[in-house]
């Protein structure tokens, strides 16, 4: 019994493990839910670098408070931005550079992957 619940322990490592190696693979979000407006503006979906974040800051600085872990989940739109939520929390020329530079974050030239309704890996 006791070897049962030590190899389940081990798979449930290993799970975890996996898990964490994946996850590494797509640390860049390209964000484009809003991409009619933005080729209407002449800028491209933007492209972000969850992993040079994540390096910087613990996973509670933007989860859940100013975003939902899920890629899709949030209403992000320029005005909100620009008036200092979500990227704009730091994106406000004091913590990082202002949101003045559109091509810093649309910066994606390729396809924007579809969004499914699937729930974030955890
Ligand atoms: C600087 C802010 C920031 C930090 C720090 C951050 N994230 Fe995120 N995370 C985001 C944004 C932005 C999204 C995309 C949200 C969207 O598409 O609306 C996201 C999405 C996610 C998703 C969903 C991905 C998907 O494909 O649905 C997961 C999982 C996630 N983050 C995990 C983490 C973990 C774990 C950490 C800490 C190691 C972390 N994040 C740190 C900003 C951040
Ligand atoms: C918790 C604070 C925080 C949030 C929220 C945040 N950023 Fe950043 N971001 C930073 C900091 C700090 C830097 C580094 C600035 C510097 O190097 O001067 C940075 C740098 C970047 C860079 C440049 C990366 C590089 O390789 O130099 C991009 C692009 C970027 N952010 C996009 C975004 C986008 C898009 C969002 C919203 C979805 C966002 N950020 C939200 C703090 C944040
Ligand atoms: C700090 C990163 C960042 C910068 C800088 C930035 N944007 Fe955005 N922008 C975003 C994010 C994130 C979204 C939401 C993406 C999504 O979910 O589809 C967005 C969405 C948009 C949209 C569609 C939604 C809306 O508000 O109409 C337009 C248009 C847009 N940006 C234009 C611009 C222009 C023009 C500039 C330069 C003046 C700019 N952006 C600079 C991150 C940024």
């Amino acid at each position: 019994m006791k070897s049962k619940i030590f190899l389940g322990m081990l798979l449930f490592v290993a799970v975890i493990a996996v898990a964490g190696i994946g996850y590494a693979e797509y640390g860049d979000i390209v964000l484009g839910k809003k991409l009619e407006s933005m080729e209407k503006a002449g800028v491209k979906p933007v492209m972000f670098p969850h992993w040079f974040h994540r390096i910087r800051f613990k996973c509670k600085v933007c989860h859940e408070d100013i975003f939902v872990l899920q890629r899709g989940a949030n209403d992000i739109n320029m005005m909100a931005i620009m008036n200092g939520e979500f990227c704009g929390k730091c994106h406000n020329g004091n913590i990082a550079w202002e949101p003045l530079y559109c091509d810093r974050c649309h910066s994606w030239d390729g396809p924007v992957p579809p969004y499914t309704a699937a729930p974030a890996a955890k």
